[in-house]
């Protein structure tokens, strides 16, 4: 049987939800069975096909535990949905670097035990794909991972929105070592960007003029916390860029993430806000409220970019994979429409290694 042997970086709500969602997913022997991912089957591949080998952390409440373990633990406070039975992996302790930001300080604490040779346990443990999910202000320590990788000859992806894929020298750096690099920032699968980009793509192809619009997210994870207090910025750009890149035309728009509500727990609120004209300049408004569950909002994409991933190393692809990181991430080297993102994708997937 193929494995995909991946690591995860950082055990926090979108590891948990991944780690749980295999576990969940694992017990199906049918594709119909698996309600709720996008694609049960990818180049042949299942999640029964991913396998989690490596796990870095910092918190002590992680540090030195078996994975099943580790993600329950706090500060995260993604909803369980299923037991997790022991993985025998053991979650290590990586470099702090700028890993905890001033607002999560109290919430993380941190681990007095030495760091781990990284880059040495992502070969002993035969890691083809590391899989980046500190949170989104960790910029340095992303970037040390994404060494670690190339160090061990393993394939990147980037969910955090710290600009690596789109990032040419950092394309340039995997590319040289023959090996792919996804990212970056996650899209999600229930995402409010995409239900954003859509509703104006469909209200702009009437020929609706859209004069205004924003979207607002509110959540209660330590990355709600670390955005407000680190990445408010970046995110905000890279949202309000892609929302931007919906409409064939110039308007206001604002879209990001807003605020931290600690009793939200995992659960997030988007607002979206979209006012225009249409015949004979005949005013509308669309106000909205979306609400789900954070981290189990990766867990599909995830999925699915860690077997597309597993399938540019069998193709020997290197460098940034466009197709993937059009398809699963916001801010991709290439920006391309939901549509050309979806068909590029398809296309790259049923290519032949
Ligand atoms: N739906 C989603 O959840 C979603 C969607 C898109 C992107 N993302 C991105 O995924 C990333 C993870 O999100 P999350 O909600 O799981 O965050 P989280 O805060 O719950 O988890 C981050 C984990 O990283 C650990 N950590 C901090 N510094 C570290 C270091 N130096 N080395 C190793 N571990 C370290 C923390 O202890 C924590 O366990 C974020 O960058 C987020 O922007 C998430």
């Amino acid at each position: 049987m193929p494995t995909v042997k991946v690591a995860l970086i950082g055990v926090g709500n979108c590891a948990s939800a991944f780690v749980q969602g295999l576990t969940y997913y694992g017990k199906f022997t049918k594709d119909e069975e698996c309600v709720g991912l996008r694609n049960p089957r990818l180049g042949g591949l299942t999640p029964r096909d991913i396998q989690v080998v490596a796990a870095f952390d910092v918190d002590e409440r992680k540090v030195g535990k078996d994975l099943a373990e580790a993600i329950f633990a706090e500060p995260n406070n993604a909803p369980k949905v299923t037991d997790v039975p022991s993985t025998g992996v053991t979650v290590s302790k990586g470099p702090l670097l700028d890993g905890v930001g001033k607002s999560a300080q109290p919430f993380v604490h941190v681990s007095a035990k030495s760091d781990a040779n990284a880059a040495e346990i992502l070969k002993s443990t035969g890691v083809e794909v590391v899989v980046d999910l500190l949170p989104s202000g960790a910029a340095e320590a992303s970037k040390w991972y994404a060494e670690q990788a190339l160090a061990a000859g393993c394939a990147f992806v980037n969910a955090t929105p710290n600009f690596i894929a789109s990032d040419a020298a950092w394309a340039k750096r995997f590319e040289s070592a023959g090996l792919p690099l996804v990212g970056d920032d996650l899209v999600d699968q229930a995402g409010s960007t995409a239900l954003h980009k859509t509703l104006l793509k469909l209200l702009s192809m009437n020929g609706v003029k859209i004069t205004e619009t924003y979207q607002l997210d509110v959540g209660g994870g330590t990355e709600s916390l670390d955005t407000l207090d680190r990445t408010r910025e970046a995110k905000r750009t890279i949202k309000t860029q892609s929302v931007s890149s919906s409409l064939p035309y110039k308007t206001e728009v604002v879209a990001g993430s807003t605020d931290y509500v600690d009793f939200l727990q995992n659960n997030r609120d988007s607002y979206f806000w979209i006012s225009g004209t249409y015949f004979c300049n005949a005013p509308f408004q669309i106000d909205l409220k979306f609400s789900t569950v954070d981290a189990p909002n990766a867990g599909s994409v995830l999925f699915d970019v860690v077997r597309a991933v597993k399938l540019a190393l069998d193709k020997k692809m290197k460098g940034a994979v466009l197709p993937v990181c059009a398809y699963g991430f916001k801010r991709p080297p290439q920006m391309m429409s939901l549509e050309t993102a979806e068909s590029t994708f398809k296309t790259f997937v049923a290519e032949k290694a």
